[in-house]
């Protein structure tokens, strides 16, 4: 039998808030799956069907639907969670950029962590709005919580689009392949060719640059070739999927090493900002950042992308 144990909440009853809260509770790890948006009866309809599709499929997670109000009503659902998802905020429109969404969603993202720091002091808080890095940075000045306790979900999103570009393009299997991307969840993400494999053969020796190259700049509009497929709204199964990995490493206190947006206080000469980096993640969230060996242009790349991060991070505290 599974021990199941912990409760989990996601804010955010879009598709991607409720796709997650779906994978959370189909791990059947946890006693509860809380799931919230400020849509009247969205998240209550969606926790209810969610629940009645538990004697299919065969888990025991309750999932429990809240709509939370402008004045904070509602939140109290929080209570007791360990981690809390935020997808809270607006997605992209066709040839929107992530960072078009910064205003409206720092306002979004600034009310939901004021709420959760209030219920849920100790939780560990994923956020996956947009503009990833900004939002990931906003909500660890606005909660004050350890910087560890705060990490952004992206690298494992885009890793798993390069990696999903590479097997395509090779015709193996996705499991044989290893990709690797670093920096900005934006115009600055650094895919890191020389950390990729196939069935642990170096990428290079398999294409040539000028392919990877393609599979590199495929991988950076990953979301954007989405949004503009899709029309209303973005991706969602491969980012909840990576955002309910990230929460289940956390609950299970995995040791996991996952690209993540995580706070970097040294590592490649970079200090002072959430950057998308390999991390450990445990109980607690980020337990170190795993450092290791780029070429002389990918580190350039990840100081470059941390610069453009830092300078919009500074401009969001304000927000
Ligand atoms: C994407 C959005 C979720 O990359 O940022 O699809």
């Amino acid at each position: 039998m599974t021990s199941r144990n912990g409760k989990v909440a996601v804010i955010g009853a879009g598709f991607y808030g409720s796709t997650t809260a779906q994978r959370l509770a189909e791990y059947d790890i946890f006693d509860e799956v809380v799931l919230t948006d400020i849509i009247e009866g969205r998240p209550e309809g969606l926790a209810l069907d969610m629940n009645q599709s538990r004697p299919i499929e065969g888990f025991e997670t309750k999932v429990t639907g809240q709509t939370t109000g402008p004045a904070g009503e509602g939140y109290e659902v929080l209570a007791g969670s360990g981690i809390v998802i935020i997808t809270a905020g607006l997605p992209r429109k066709p040839g929107m950029s992530r960072m078009d969404l910064i205003e409206t969603n720092a306002k979004i993202v600034r009310n939901v962590v004021e709420n959760v720091v209030k219920y849920a002091p100790d939780a560990v808080l994923i956020v996956v709005s947009n503009p990833l890095d900004e939002m990931t940075a906003l909500a660890a000045k606005v909660s004050g919580f350890p910087s560890g306790r705060v990490l952004g979900q992206a690298g494992m999103l885009d890793t798993a689009r390069f990696s999903y570009f590479v097997a395509e393009k090779l015709g193996v299997p996705v499991g044989s392949v290893q990709t690797l991307t670093l920096g900005s969840h934006g115009d600055t993400m650094v895919p890191v060719p020389s950390a990729c494999t196939v069935d642990s053969k170096p990428l290079y020796g398999l294409l040539d640059a000028a392919e990877v190259e393609q599979l590199v700049t495929r991988t950076r509009g990953g979301g954007g070739e989405i949004v503009g497929l899709l029309k209303t709204g973005s991706a969602y199964y491969a980012p909840s999927a990576a955002a309910a990995r990230m929460a289940r490493a956390v609950a299970s206190d995995s040791g996991a090493v996952m690209p993540v947006c995580a706070w970097v206080d040294g590592q490649y000469g970079i200090s002072g900002v959430y950057l998308g980096v390999e991390a450990e993640i445990g109980a607690g969230g980020v337990r170190r950042v795993v450092e290791r060996e780029l070429t002389p242009s990918e580190l350039a790349d990840l100081r470059t992308a941390a610069e453009a991060v830092r300078a919009k991070q500074s401009d969001v505290a304000s927000l």
